[in-house]
């Protein structure tokens, strides 16, 4: 008989966790996942990337109706909000999504324990009655949204970004505290489809983490679209009348208060590793500062036999960094080498243009050394232009000595689409000018990363 009940069990199956269960699986352990949620796939697909998504595409398509992108293509319409069937459309899709993942399992002989799981010790985990034994764990249980303290979410008139995708009407005014990339993608839902949104945000400037130049444009780009910010502000109080909301807000740096009223606030200033109820001290196991468990490189804890992925362990909160490492622990776990590189995780805000970025700021490569930087605006992309999408550019940073791509920052349409190449190219060790040099398909956005590499070596053509 064997010596434990399962080779792998996995605790979590969001985007790390069910990943890593099933290329466990695919190399031949025997694997087992533990999850509490009535479906899979975690916050990603349940709460997260997917119904987010599925609200921004449905209410951009409605902005391009109500707000004129459409009629300047000739196409005339007045469109009529119906939100019940946006919101059906959500469910569906979360639904045949945490569907596949129950699919996959059964393919791949993933046996799915219903449950909290809490260490009895570093083989042994307790799922309701069931105590389940293994020789190696992954600890996969993401993360959930940070509270504002004295603040409650209700759901209903101060939510999180799940009370902010289930919204049963659209606000008169919504506050949304935080201008990093949920405040801005929920934000631009609700503010599509006719809501007023006002951003509240601690620092000097929106999207921390991104490019500083950036970060500037995308803040000129939502305020076009009309959500107004309130930067190096913070939010001191919200007091509940009724229905609606009294926000007290203050400088950041200290100063006269005042207040603000709103239908919905939503709450989005980070998110916190899941560790609750885990026990890990019954497996020798504690938290950084941070409430991150800490790993090395190949994902294994401090307690051999014990892994952490995902959300729950430092770097990016993001799903395909969850997934990769997903991949890596299993391979790891099996004997093989698993690597995920750390400097190439691009980074997408789903708005309309996206935004997004692979590798370093422009600040940060210039505190390591010199840079040479190219430039390439949207409005000069034959596409773009002729799309009626000229809003954004494209940035890439290179080593100046040996030309090296150090970084690739873009607002454009399909920005989140086009920084895949800039991730291969920067995997594979591209210089500016073998991007320079790689034949672009005319016309497509994606020749913008080709000319800003072109100016890079200060000869772009179309500007
Ligand atoms: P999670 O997806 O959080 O999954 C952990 C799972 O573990 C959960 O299902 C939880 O129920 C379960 N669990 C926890 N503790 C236990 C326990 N003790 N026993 C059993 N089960 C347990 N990222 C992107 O890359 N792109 C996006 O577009 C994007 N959009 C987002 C939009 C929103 C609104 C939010 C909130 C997040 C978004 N993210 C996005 C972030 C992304 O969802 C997370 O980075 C990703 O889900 C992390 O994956 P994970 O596997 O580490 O954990
Ligand atoms: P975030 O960390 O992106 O942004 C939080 C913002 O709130 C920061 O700008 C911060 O300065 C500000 N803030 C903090 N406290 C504040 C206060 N008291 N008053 C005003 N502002 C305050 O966190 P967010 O948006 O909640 O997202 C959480 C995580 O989910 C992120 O790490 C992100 O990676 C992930 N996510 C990813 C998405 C994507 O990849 N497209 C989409 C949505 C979420």
């Amino acid at each position: 008989m064997a010596e434990y009940d399962f080779d792998v069990l996995v605790i979590g199956s969001g985007p790390g966790g069910y990943v890593a269960a099933i290329r466990a699986a695919q190399l031949g352990l025997r694997t087992a996942c533990v999850e509490s949620r009535e479906t899979l796939g975690g916050t990603c697909l349940n709460v997260g990337c997917i119904p987010s998504k599925a609200m921004l595409h449905a209410s951009e398509l409605f902005d391009h109706a109500a707000n004129g992108t459409m009629a300047k293509l000739g196409i005339k319409v007045t469109p009529e909000l119906d939100l019940p069937q946006m919101h059906a459309q959500r469910v569906d899709a979360v639904k045949q999504l945490t569907g596949g993942i129950a699919f996959l399992f059964k393919k791949n002989k993933v046996e799915w324990i219903k449950g909290r799981g809490a260490f009895v010790d570093a083989h042994t985990v307790q799922v309701g009655e069931r105590t389940v034994t293994a020789k190696d764990i992954v600890i996969a249980t993401g993360s959930s949204v940070t509270a504002l303290p004295g603040v409650t979410i209700d759901q209903k008139i101060i939510v999180d970004s799940t009370g902010a995708l289930e919204l049963e009407r659209v606000p008169e005014h919504m506050v949304v505290i935080g201008g990093g990339v949920i405040g801005l993608e929920l934000g631009s839902v609700w503010r599509r489809l006719g809501a007023k949104v006002t951003c509240v945000e601690y620092l000097d400037q929106i999207l921390p983490g991104f490019d500083g130049e950036i970060r500037k444009e995308s803040n000129k780009i939502f305020k076009k679209q009309g959500i107004e910010f309130k930067l190096s502000t913070k939010v001191t109080g919200v007091a509940v009348n009724g229905d609606k909301a009294t926000l007290t807000l203050e400088p950041a740096a200290g100063g006269a208060a005042e207040t603000l009223e709103a239908d919905v606030v939503l709450v989005s200033i980070g998110r916190k590793p899941n560790t609750d109820g885990l026990a890990l001290e019954n497996a020798g196991l504690s938290v950084n500062q941070r409430g991150q468990i800490e790993t090395g490189h190949r994902f294994e804890t401090s307690v051999s036999g014990i892994w952490a992925i995902g959300d729950v362990i430092p770097g990016p909160m993001l799903a395909h960094k969850a997934e990769d490492e997903g991949i890596a622990v299993a391979e790891n776990i099996a004997g093989l080498t698993g690597i995920v590189n750390h400097d190439i995780i691009p980074s997408v805000v789903y708005t309309w243009p996206e935004i997004a970025g692979v590798g370093l700021t422009e600040e940060a490569a210039r505190e390591k050394g010199e840079v040479k930087v190219g430039k390439f605006p949207m409005m000069a992309n034959s596409r773009a232009k002729t799309n009626h999408e000229p809003d954004g550019f494209v940035k890439i940073i290179a080593d100046a000595k040996s030309d090296r791509v150090l970084g690739v920052w873009c607002i454009a349409v399909p920005g989140g689409t086009m920084i895949a190449q800039a991730a291969q190219a920067m995997e594979f060790g591209a210089t500016s000018e073998d991007i320079a040099y790689t034949c672009h398909a005319h016309p497509t956005h994606s020749e913008a990363i080709k000319e800003a590499a072109m100016a890079v070596q200060g000869k772009p053509i179309h500007i």
